[in-house]
């Protein structure tokens, strides 16, 4: 490999360096482009800009892989709970027994909500999104956990993780009307956040393990996937110094969005609009392949995955086999599943490498397990925090580590007077 690239510009050649990563991706580092040369690089959506260097996730979207830190997610979907990917994607390496032990300790006592903090509540309407509570009060947080010292830094990080997750069931019960239920210390990560959703005072409620295990698998799939828009978000505000939860609220603002995190509960919206609509696949397929026509297929598409996004590879089986062990009969999962072979064969699909992604399937696992649309994205915004965290936590120990702040190309109107008021036509 060369270690530097030539660019030619204005009859001067110049040099850029050769950034080559542990996956022989290679990179053309242009940071000093400017200043030689007084020109920038344009990328509309950075859909071919490297951002930093980051050890934490690699992808090979033509290759279909996904690895945290160097781990298969196939292997950490299959054998691994979410609090150890969780240390994994923070701390770079798995814990041994006595670590993870310890954070599962931390998780488990940190659980709780400062009481004041339920007040913040009262002050949503009844039907407020859940996704614009959970930014809000993991913003909140800051104020009562402020970063006063480095040593805060580990305790703010599972503070984060254990209360974001009691903030998203309040949320719930919230929206329903529903009186808040504590965590409880005799739970593991994923039952704690079920009992805390679906327990009521009135009568007993047993967490079913086979929502435990498959909301386990959920959240691993989503724990990190590097520099999307959540993530770059996160960093993009990590970048000045704000601090780990203003900066991770940012983050779940990015993800609510339907070309991203929002897409989840938008492929519900669509799958159950086309059943409702007769289940006539070929007219959704056909208005998504129409230029005149906003609609899209939702769960379909992804900027980095051009053959198949093994996320989705994954919750395709679980939810057949999810909603078996439940015993739940879903018609959108019939739906979904001829939607998929439709466009699949589909030559505008095929062109554009129009693939499932991971939202496609993990819908239809939710609705299973009982969770209502709208908390979708909430889901996989607790899925997505180790990673925002390891993100935030990679970019404060950078030592050549800047604010973020792009260029731009100006096309607006060049230097004119100010015309006053009774002037202006
Ligand atoms: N349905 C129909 N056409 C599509 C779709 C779709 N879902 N996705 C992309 N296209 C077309 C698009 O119109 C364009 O066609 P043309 O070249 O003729 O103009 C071409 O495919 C390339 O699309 P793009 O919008 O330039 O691609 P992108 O990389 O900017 O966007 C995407 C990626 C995921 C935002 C997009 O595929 C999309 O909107 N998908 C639906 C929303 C979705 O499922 N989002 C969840 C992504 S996975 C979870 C996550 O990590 O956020």
């Amino acid at each position: 490999m060369d270690d530097a690239a030539k660019l030619s510009l204005n009859g001067q050649e110049y040099s850029l360096p050769v950034v080559v990563g542990s996956e022989n991706e290679v990179g053309v580092d242009i940071s000093r482009l400017r200043g030689e040369s007084g020109a920038i690089t344009l990328d509309s959506g950075y859909a071919n800009t490297g951002s930093c260097t980051s050890s934490i996730t690699f992808i090979d979207g033509e290759k279909g892989i996904l690895r945290y830190r160097g781990y298969p997610i196939e292997q950490l979907a299959e054998k691994a709970r979410f609090p150890e990917v969780a240390y994994l994607l923070i701390y770079g390496e798995l814990p041994n027994a006595a670590q993870l032990e310890g954070f599962r300790q931390a998780l488990t006592y940190h659980s709780m909500i400062h009481e004041d903090m339920k007040k913040f509540f009262e002050g949503f309407r009844h039907n407020a999104h859940p996704m614009a509570i959970l930014s809000a009060m993991v913003t909140s947080m800051s104020s009562y956990y402020p970063e006063t010292d480095e040593d805060d830094e580990d305790l703010n990080i599972v503070r984060l993780l254990a209360k974001t997750k009691t903030i998203a069931a309040y949320a719930y019960k919230k929206a329903i009307g529903q009186p808040f239920v504590y965590p409880q210390n005799s739970l593991s990560y994923c039952a704690n956040f079920l009992n805390m959703m679906f327990s009521v005072p009135a009568e007993p409620y047993e967490v079913d393990p086979i929502l435990e295990d498959a909301l386990n698998v959920l959240l691993i799939l989503h724990a990190d996937h590097e520099q999307n828009c959540s993530t770059s978000t996160v960093r993009m505000v990590g970048s000045s110094q704000a601090n780990l939860y203003a900066s991770i609220s940012a983050g779940i603002c990015a993800l609510w969005g339907p070309l991203h995190g929002g897409a989840n509960q938008k492929v519900i919206e669509m799958l159950s609009m086309i059943q409702a609509d007769g289940g006539d696949i070929d007219k959704y397929v056909n208005k998504a392949k129409d230029k005149d026509d906003p609609f899209r297929l939702f769960g379909f598409g992804h900027r980095v995955y051009k053959n198949f996004d093994p996320r989705a590879t994954i919750l395709r089986k679980a939810a057949t086999s999810v909603l078996d062990r439940l015993g739940v009969d879903d018609p959108t999962l019939d739906i979904a599943r001829q939607l998929e072979e439709i466009a699949l064969k589909d030559e505008y699909f095929v062109e554009r490498n129009l693939y499932p992604n991971v939202d496609f399937y993990s819908g239809i696992i939710y609705r299973a397990m009982g969770i209502p649309t709208d908390m979708f994205t909430v889901m996989f915004a607790l899925g997505r925090l180790p990673g925002w965290i390891g993100h935030w936590k990679e970019l404060r120990q950078d030592p050549k580590g800047r604010i973020n702040r792009p260029r731009q190309i100006y096309t607006g109107a060049v230097e004119r007077d100010f015309v006053p008021l009774d002037q202006r036509g």
